[in-house]
Order: structure tokens, then C-alpha cells, then sequence
């Protein structure tokens, strides 16, 4: 499968547009320092099959900048758009509404993200004027069966029940967010996605080392680079996002389970206020010698 990263930043991209911290002014000084917000197109041997991971606000974007994704000349139209969704926060899912133009959309996620999307954001009500909204349930890991999304197994492994703001309400659920699992069955090869991860898991753990290629949270470099930069009062974890370096870094735990091994672990959706969106900044060697890396927009993984 090809696994094509079409944005790497958290909410707001890089830049962002009320934004002038280090980050963000160096990526309007550097273009090649932009992100775009963080999701990927997986495509299976027939590249037609494609699926989303996420719709994000630059999802129209993001299509137009992959020809594989495009319609095919002679095709009026993409008719049907399949999306797979890691939670409902707002970066995620907004490009729902800016992809109404497609005759269907399919989502898989799990119940609370679908509750979210459908109630509080009112997504049925808003887009049955333009498109078919179609809901499919997202299978967790272990549990159940995994989806088979255009050739690829699909399935979730549960993260926290880390709600989106706009859902603060809700009741609490252990699946609001979760890695997704896409296993080609034709090649045995595994990549996992985990945009958001607030804690650390003996199942994620075990998911990492079932898989070929890790995508993973990478929003905060530290812990108190929120309260640092002015971000927000609260550290990286109080906003569900493990940070990268320090004592409940995600770094000393995945220390030696990329390079030599074979398997790509790849730091995505950081923050414009992470040091790692200056590609000088020593960070990124110190992340090298453990056998990490940062992902890149428009990147693709072949698997
Ligand atoms: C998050 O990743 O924590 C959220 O997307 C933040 C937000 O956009 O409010
Ligand atoms: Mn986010
Ligand atoms: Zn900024």
C-alpha cells in the first residue's frame, strides 16, 4: 500500500493565520517550513481504492496537490469520498463540509465521534442539502472483525476518551480517540495512525511492534512548551498530547523500535509552536540517534 501523509500540523497548521511565534513567522519566511493539517490517503495495489484518514480543513488542497487522488481524465467526477476518522476534533473533520461537492461521503469512526459529528457539529442536518452522509462503524482491535476499506483491513485501537472542546458535554467514552490500524492483506504490511495520543498503553505498545510503519502524535516536543510559549496554561499532556522528549516522552519509549529494525516511526501533527518545524533545530538529530523522525507534508511511504 502507499501511505501518503497530505498534511503534518496540529489545529491551526503552520502557519497559522493570527499567529507570529517563531514557528510560524520562520515557516512564512521558509515555505518549504509549512504545514498543512495532519492526514494521510492510504491506497491499496489499486490505486482507484483510495480512503482518507481524517478530513481536514485543507482537504481540497491536499487532493489537488496528489495526482493519483484526482479524477481521472475522462472521469467527470470523484463520486464517492471514503473517510476513516481518528476522533472528531475539529482539524479532523471540518473538511467533511468542504468535500460536499462529492454525490457520497462514507465514514467509518466509532460511536462517540460519530454522536459528536452528527448532534453537536449537526453534520446530518447540514449536509443532506449536498451529499449523501453514509455511516459505518469503525471496528476496534482485537474485538472485532477490521473493516475492508478498497482491499485494506481496517480497525481502531482505543486511545483515551479525550473529548473534543465543542463536546465537553458528552459522556465519557474510552474510544472518543483511537489509532488507526490498516493492514494490507496482500503484502502483510501494517501502518498505524495515531494523531492524538494522551497516554501510553501496553495495546499500543504491542500495536507498534506489529507494525511497519508508525505515524504518531507529535504535537509538543516537551511538556511545558504550551505553557512556555504562551500556547495555552496547560502542559502538553493536560491537553492530551504526550509530548515527544522528557520523562513521559514518547521518544525513550519507541528508542530503538525504528532505524536498523526496518519500521518507520514518524512524528506527526506538531504544533507550530514544536522546535521540530525548524529542520536545524538539534532536536531532530537527538530523535535520529534513537531511530525516529519527523513526517513530512507530501510525503509518501510505500509498504
Ligand atoms: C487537539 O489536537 O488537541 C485539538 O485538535 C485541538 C484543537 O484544535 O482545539
Ligand atoms: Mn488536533
Ligand atoms: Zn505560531
Amino acid at each position: 500500500m502507499l501511505l501518503r501523509v497530505l498534511g503534518t500540523a496540529a489545529g491551526g497548521g503552520t502557519p497559522q493565520w493570527n499567529c507570529a511565534c517563531p514557528g510560524c513567522t520562520g515557516a512564512r519566511r521558509h515555505p518549504a517550513r509549512r504545514r498543512l493539517h495532519d492526514g494521510l490517503a492510504l491506497q491499496p495495489a489499486d490505486p482507484g481504492a483510495w480512503f482518507l484518514a481524517n478530513a481536514t480543513p485543507d482537504i481540497a488542497g491536499q487532493l489537488e496537490s496528489h495526482r493519483t487522488l484526482l479524477p481521472d481524465a475522462g472521469q467527470e467526477r470523484t463520486p464517492v469520498v471514503r473517510v476513516v476518522l481518528t476522533d472528531a476534533e475539529l482539524d479532523h473533520t471540518l473538511g467533511l463540509l468542504r468535500i460536499r461537492e462529492a454525490s457520497r461521503i462514507e465514514i467509518w469512526c466509532t460511536e462517540p465521534v460519530r454522536k459528536a459529528l452528527t448532534t453537536r457539529l449537526a453534520l446530518d442536518e447540514v449536509l443532506s442539502p449536498y451529499t449523501a452522509l453514509r455511516w459505518n462503524d469503525l471496528p476496534l482491535t482485537g474485538a472485532e472483525r477490521p473493516t475492508d476499506i478498497g482491499g485494506l483491513h481496517v480497525s481502531a485501537v482505543p486511545l483515551s476518551a479525550k473529548r473534543p472542546r465543542y463536546a465537553a458535554g458528552e459522556p465519557a467514552h474510552p474510544a472518543w480517540s483511537v489509532a488507526l490500524k490498516v493492514r494490507d492483506p496482500a503484502t502483510g504490511k501494517t501502518a498505524l495512525y495515531a494523531p492524538a495520543l494522551a497516554s501510553w498503553s501496553e495495546p499500543l505498545e504491542q500495536e507498534i511492534a506489529d507494525s511497519d510503519c508508525v505515524l504518531l502524535d507529535g504535537t509538543f516536543l516537551t511538556d511545558d512548551e504550551p505553557p512556555r510559549t504562551g500556547f495555552s496554561r496547560r502542559t502538553a499532556s493536560a491537553m492530551g498530547h504526550l509530548p515527544v522528549e522528557g520523562p513521559n516522552g514518547t521518544a525513550s519509549r519507541l528508542c530503538g523500535r525504528g532505524g536498523k529494525t526496518g519500521r518507520r516511526i514518524l512524528y506527526t501533527h506538531l504544533n507550530n509552536s514544536n522546535p521540530l518545524g525548524d529542520p536545524d533545530d538539534p532536536a531532530h538529530e537527538r530523535l535520529a540517534g534513537l531511530g525516529l523522525g519527523v513526517a513530512a507534508d507530501r510525503m509518501v511511504v510505500n509498504l
